[in-house]
């Protein structure tokens, strides 16, 4: 097992974790040990940032789905490092020390292994904690590599954005026999070549209880029941910010339509004449 991993499935509470309000990776496995679930929201921005950063959320994504959030893109194949790296600076300049993941853009990492590890290295030095990659078959050694070097690895299998095209659409995975079997196969091999945790996106909630089961390192599902170790979510879809999101993403707050509520009622302010007040005035 990976020296860093292994330093983390055997620790007890060290000292440092109780210096800060923040979690570590290793508070992500002593949290499923502890029976403990997690949450995690994805932010790319300063603002929300700043907003996160006092909240309860245990870990924050800096997710590719960036570029489709908010830069318009149909699908994550867009994002690259320089896109990542000034996502990732933003929201670590808002969040206060709570724990960033970063996702390593499609095909960064899979350009040999110094190609990959200088694309980690450039979203660490960008203030994330750790990085997240889709899949394992192929770059094993990348995700073995970074873990034995001190930086934390998320996977995640199941539906891969990146892996959109393969596919014909984000669809669920994992529904065959067979499939299960191999997103079990890849689940163990994350797990053994050092990752802390991972994200297991749309797949059958029955199938995601078997694999979360069978690891000591947490899941954290996106359409993957309520059989995880913890739950991911977009924050603009679980804020109601998007005019639609998917089935799994329940909407926490009617965002979009507060946010119009708010932009009539300046509106009509501007346009009566009742903003700005004198308070709001320089005399
Ligand atoms: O980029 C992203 O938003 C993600 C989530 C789907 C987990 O990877």
């Amino acid at each position: 097992m990976p020296n860093v991993q292994s330093a983390i499935l055997n620790s007890s509470h060290p000292e440092t974790s109780k210096k800060t309000q923040s979690l570590c990776a290793s508070d992500f496995v002593r949290a499923k040990r502890e029976g403990r679930k997690l949450s995690m929201v994805t932010c790319y921005d300063f603002a929300f940032a700043s907003v996160l950063a006092n909240s309860a959320i245990d870990g924050i994504l800096i997710g590719d789905s960036a570029v489709m959030v908010m830069h318009g893109h149909p699908s994550t194949l867009s994002a690259n490092m320089e896109l990542m790296r000034l996502h990732t600076e933003a929201v670590a300049r808002g969040a206060g020390g709570k724990f960033l993941v970063a996702d390593l853009p499609f095909l960064s990492f899979r350009k040999g292994l110094a190609a990959a590890l200088d694309s980690a290295a450039t979203l660490m030095a960008a203030g994330a904690h750790a990085v997240k990659l889709e899949g394992v078959d192929g770059h094993e050694d990348v995700i073995q590599r970074l873990a034995e070097s001190g930086v934390p690895v998320m996977g995640h299998l199941g539906m891969q954005p990146q892996s959109v095209h393969a596919y014909g659409g984000f669809r669920v995975q994992g529904r065959t026999s067979l499939a299960a079997k191999e997103i079990m196969r890849q689940a163990q091999a994350l797990e053994q070549l050092g990752a802390f945790a991972m994200v297991l996106g749309c797949v059958p909630a029955a199938m995601a209880q078997e694999v979360t089961q069978s690891l000591r390192i947490p899941t954290i599902g996106i359409g993957a029941g309520s059989s995880c170790d913890g739950q991911i979510l977009v924050l603009q879809d679980l804020l109601g910010l998007t005019e639609s999101s998917p089935r799994f993403a329940r909407r926490f707050w009617n965002g979009a339509d507060e946010v119009r509520n708010a932009l009539a009622q300046f509106n009509d302010a501007v346009k009566d004449g009742t903003f700005p007040s004198n308070d709001e005035s320089y005399l």
